[in-house]
């Protein structure tokens, strides 16, 4: 398909460059024309291209473009294994013209900070703990505390938040064991391996064999926690702040939308970069 764009892009140049030569245009219009052109060509092939990508694999590549598919409301974490040509038919997008907004927000210079798929993996499982775990470690039980009380003092004015609170000690409590898993057996298991890689050394059939068992599940659990979340999100009616409520309330909801933020981020970098990485890493080494 890129290559019939190119072709008719290039039938195009020719045409525009005889019309030129026609209508009197200079050699540099004409030039100046063609780079237009081709430019033009160019962007779209990408669009094309980047449509029959994944949602996971498009923002794997770049973070940065997760804005694009979160202004679409498109899921990029749990739901990111969907071609993005799909998800756009889903949401009655033009691939095209979202395809065109990648490629803007991609052209931006982009610094190593930014950059999470070149990293390696001991510095990755480092970083998700260091942030987004130390993040739920500080935040959870708050949130539920909060969830708690506004559901004692305005359940009987807003239902939606006694399921609320119901819904986050749910994902409170599934969150604690997905974690003590991360954290104790799959990340020390992708450090010693990459740190065994490292040292030209082949890794231990023990910490392969964890990489492989604890993936399938871990990802169950994103997928769980997502849903969970996106529930509380339709409940609250997208965190729309009714007008009859107290600051407890209106930090509740800000909180719960901070909360998803920073899931999808974490859900991301793990279902998307770390865990295909360590499944590749722990495949080539066994
Ligand atoms: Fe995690
Ligand atoms: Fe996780």
């Amino acid at each position: 398909m890129t290559m019939t764009i190119l072709l008719r892009s290039s039938l195009t140049v020719l045409l525009l460059a005889v019309t030129a030569v026609w209508s009197g245009c200079s050699a540099e219009d004409t030039t100046q024309m063609k780079k237009t052109d081709r430019e033009s060509a160019l962007r779209t092939a990408k669009a094309e291209d980047t449509s029959m990508k994944t949602i996971g694999e498009i923002v794997a590549a770049d973070y940065r473009t997760s804005k694009v598919f979160a202004k679409y409301g498109i899921d990029f974490c749990c739901g990111g294994k969907v071609p993005l040509s799909v998800a756009c038919r889903e949401k009655g997008i033009d691939p095209a013209s979202i395809g065109r907004e990648i490629e803007a927000v991609r052209s931006e210079p982009i610094g190593r900070s930014q950059d999470y798929a070149s990293w390696g993996l001991s510095f990755l499982s480092d970083y998700i703990l260091n942030t987004h775990h130390a993040y739920l470690k500080e935040n959870t039980g708050q949130i539920a505390a909060y969830a708690h009380k506004i559901a004692e003092v305005h359940g009987a004015r807003h239902p939606e938040v006694i399921r609320i609170a119901v819904i986050y000690d749910t994902i409170a409590t599934d969150m604690a064991s997905h974690l003590r898993q991360e954290e104790e057996v799959l990340f020390p298991a992708i450090k010693r391996i990459d740190a065994t890689r490292k040292a030209g050394k082949t890794p231990e059939t023990k910490d392969l064999n964890a990489i492989k068992t604890c993936l399938a599940s871990l990802q169950q659990d994103h997928t769980k926690i997502g849903e969970a979340l996106q529930t509380i999100r339709n409940l609250a009616k997208g965190y729309a702040m009714p007008d009859d409520v107290c600051n407890t309330y209106v930090i509740t909801y800000n909180m719960l939308k901070e909360f998803e933020g920073d899931l999808h981020k974490h859900v991301h970098m793990e279902n998307n970069i770390l865990f295909p990485k360590a499944a590749w890493v722990s495949e080539v080494s066994g």
